[in-house]
């Protein structure tokens, strides 16, 4: 039997240091694409995909992320009064209930395997998924992790979201070797984190959606370091994989890489371009600047 994933797992630990100034009183993840919070834009995605729980890694500074996953009750008050029906559903809407969420810190950055390892109690002993805020995916059709979510039901495992990206961006991203063969899904053969240029076994970068199986934290029990001297998931993969199998998901839809300024700025773009009431106004404000 293929067990349900309910859980996810959301590391908001990072100190953002690519946006300050922007961010030295605010977390990176609640920088806003259109009028959501990035992090928001993510859960979102994941309570589509059907996870129940939502699990964040934090750290110092980052309390904001925990109030805004919470109601507010003098605003909600206030709208009522108001009569501003359309905002107060938008509040409720990105609202999990209650017990849905669970915040716990990882205390020093010693990367993102070591992250995810801090959630571990907190995630138990099921399969979960794996969501880095840093990754928005746009897609016309279900979203990046309901599209996961629908191979892990016939394959169980383990299962990420990869993307074709230039060759020479590889060095930047987690990389997977993949059995050949056509289709969007694949068995995964291998993987390393961040290859030397020149190096990487293919041009499939991992692209920050994972659905893994709890025996990964056994593996990142043992705290061992990779690339750049941290704690790496990508590794832990690597030795998940010798005893359990990962199949690579091509998913349909465009990714943004909200932790670059140029992919954080598209994004607000792409995603207010998708709004009928922003779309219009955003077109001529655009060709104003050509
Ligand atoms: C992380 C992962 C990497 C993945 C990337 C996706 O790297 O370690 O495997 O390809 O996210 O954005 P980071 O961007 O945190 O350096």
């Amino acid at each position: 039997m293929i067990a349900p994933i309910r859980k996810a797992v959301f590391p908001v630990a990072g100190l953002g240091t690519r946006f300050l100034p922007a961010t030295k009183a605010m977390p990176k993840e609640m920088l806003t694409v259109v009028d959501k919070p990035v992090i928001q834009h993510v859960v979102d995605e994941a309570r589509a995909a059907g996870i129940e729980h939502f699990i964040f890694v934090t750290g110092r500074n980052k309390s904001v992320i925990e109030d805004h996953f919470d109601r507010q009750i003098e605003l909600e008050q206030a709208l009522k009064e108001r009569g501003k029906t359309e905002e107060l559903e938008a509040l409720e809407a990105g609202l999990p209930g209650p017990g849905q969420t669970s915040f716990t810190r990882q205390q020093a950055p010693l990367g993102l395997g070591h992250a995810v390892w801090c959630a571990r109690d907190l995630v138990g002993n099921e399969p979960f998924a794996l969501l880095l805020p840093d990754v928005l995916v746009q897609s016309s059709g279900n979203t990046c992790l309901a599209q996961l979510m629908d191979i892990y039901n016939t394959s169980g495992g383990n299962v990420i979201a990869v993307e074709e990206v230039p060759e020479n961006m590889t060095h930047q991203y987690g990389v997977v070797d993949i059995e050949s063969g056509e289709g969007s899904s694949q068995k995964v053969k291998g993987m390393i984190e961040k290859p030397a240029p020149g190096t990487a076994p293919s041009n499939l970068i991992i692209m920050g959606r994972y659905l893994l199986q709890p025996e990964i934290f056994n593996i990142l029990e043992a705290q061992e370091r990779g690339t750049g001297g941290e704690i790496q998931i990508t590794d832990a993969m690597i030795a998940l994989l010798e005893s359990q199998p990962f199949t690579a998901a091509k998913y349909e839809g465009k990714s943004f890489d909200c932790g670059s300024k140029a992919g954080f700025l598209a994004a607000n773009i792409a995603f207010a371009l998708t709004r009928p009431d922003l779309r219009p106004a955003l077109l001529q404000e655009i060709q104003k600047l050509s």
